[in-house]
């Protein structure tokens, strides 16, 4: 009778396991796969930009080539852009509005403000803005 208790005990704490094995990989079978992070860097409110002499509005606080993705979301992820300041594909010459300066930029770095104006730009870049019918129209980088 104690030696069937036991036996029936063992079993009972062999199927216990077997049971936690079998959630514990369930569990891990559902995590869902790791996805990136948010595109855009968190934004309560968009901004004015000019983008040679065309209006648009694109989220605050976020880079420049961030935000032509957020303006051609279809194109600018293929553009050929490190996004990290060395292929110089991202090349924008700007100023913050009438009668400032105009300056050279890098998109990848530029974080965009209200007023912004992008007077001239890198060939890719017109490329990959080519759903936004900036003029004029150009065709892709050559090396
Ligand atoms: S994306 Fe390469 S330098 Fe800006």
């Amino acid at each position: 009778m104690l030696l069937a208790s036991i036996k029936s005990q063992r079993s009972l704490y062999y199927f216990d396991a077997l049971w936690l094995c079998a959630a514990f990989k369930i569990e891990s079978m559902s995590t869902p796969p790791r996805v990136p992070g948010p595109l855009y860097k968190p934004f309560e409110n968009l901004v004015k930009i000019t983008l040679l002499g065309k209006e648009f509005e694109v989220p605050e606080g976020n880079i420049l080539l961030r935000a032509f993705q957020y303006l051609a979301p279809d194109t600018v992820p293929y553009g050929r852009f490190c996004w990290n300041e060395e292929c110089q594909y991202c090349r924008v010459e700007c100023d913050e509005g009438e009668g400032t300066k105009t300056r050279k930029a890098l998109a990848c770095k530029l974080v965009v403000k209200n007023g912004l104006r992008v007077t001239e730009t890198a060939q890719e870049i017109r490329y990959v803005l080519r759903p936004l019918k900036l003029t004029p129209p150009v065709g892709p980088q050559k090396d």
